[in-house]
């Protein structure tokens, strides 16, 4: 009865939220916000998303209106505790395991018989920029490791780094749905995750090994300062760019590629084109740069 009641409640409160709407000025406040912090474009069109995005945090929190939540959002304590939470609802985090396999492909056959022959005993860096919840970063530990059973002396690091605590937490704890796995490669399936005995709710558990060599951490690409050390081989920066603008784009890019080593290489997303843009990266194929010496 009690449940019932307060499942009437939650739904009364829901209704009434959706009667008051986020108004068009509160969304401009938070869209603001979001670009100028993050870099992520929010156009009006976007009003309703964000809206519904927002209604979870609102129930969550037990507060009434979204001013409500806009005042308490960037009051002082708002920006401290909230930002997260907030953050965790205005990404778009989707991301597969082996998401666009020309990329591994061609980590796998050029750049690291290339980088071998050339630096016989150096330490491969691999930064992963918009990591999300660490599909994309443990499908290049796969290719890593792959590479290392043929070579023992290669070493290699990687890095991934995001805004949302949610996914970091997640690609953390290297847990997902059997199904995310399902297109894996049979023997690399075999080899880097272990099935959970969970018949109701499978699961994988990414194998150890994959996370020996892979740090985590929060870096926002829009900040003039990274807390990155030292310089990478290769960077992954894909489906990021898609939600900045050109401008924010172009800064981006000639950031990131600050980090890269003369001759590394440089991925973006399939939607993504560097065509027209001022950066030091050279064209190999598409979606593949080099860094120009
Ligand atoms: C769609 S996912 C892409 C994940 C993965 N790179 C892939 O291609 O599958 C985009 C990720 O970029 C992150 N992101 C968005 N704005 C960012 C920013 N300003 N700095 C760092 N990461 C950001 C989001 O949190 C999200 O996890």
């Amino acid at each position: 009865m009690i449940q019932e009641n307060r499942q009437k409640t939650v739904v009364n409160k829901d209704l009434n939220i959706f009667k008051e709407e986020l108004s068009e000025k509160d969304f401009q406040v938070f869209s603001s916000f979001i670009y100028s912090q993050y870099g992520i474009k929010m156009p009006p069109v976007k009003r309703i998303m964000l809206q519904g995005r927002l209604l979870k945090r609102i129930r969550d929190l037990n507060m009434n209106s979204y001013s409500e939540y806009k005042d308490y959002f960037f009051s002082k304590e708002g920006q401290q505790k909230e930002i997260f939470n907030f953050l965790n609802v205005v990404t778009t985090n989707k991301t597969n395991f082996f998401r666009e396999p020309v990329h591994f492909n061609f980590l796998l056959d050029v750049i690291l018989p290339e980088y071998t022959e050339q630096n016989p005993n150096s330490f491969f860096k691999v930064w992963s920029a918009g990591c999300s919840s660490g599909e994309e970063p443990y499908t290049i530990s796969i290719i890593l490791n792959e590479f290392k059973a043929l070579k023992p002396d290669f070493n290699f690091s990687i890095q991934g780094t995001d805004i949302s605590h949610n996914v970091m937490n997640k690609a953390a704890r290297g847990v997902y749905a059997a199904s995310n796995v399902e297109l894996i490669p049979l023997d690399y399936k075999k080899k880097y995750f272990l099935k959970s005995k969970d018949r109701e709710n499978p699961t994988v558990r990414v194998n150890p090994v994959l996370q020996k060599n892979l740090t985590l951490k929060y870096v926002n690409l829009i900040n003039g300062s990274y807390d990155v050390q030292g310089s990478f081989d290769v960077i992954f920066c894909r489906n990021v760019l898609i939600y900045f603008d050109r401008e924010t784009q172009e800064k981006v890019i000639t950031r990131l590629s600050s980090f890269l080593k003369p001759g590394g290489y440089f991925f973006i997303g399939h939607s993504e084109s560097l065509s027209g843009m001022n950066v030091p990266l050279e064209h190999i194929k598409p979606t593949i740069f080099q860094k120009t010496v």
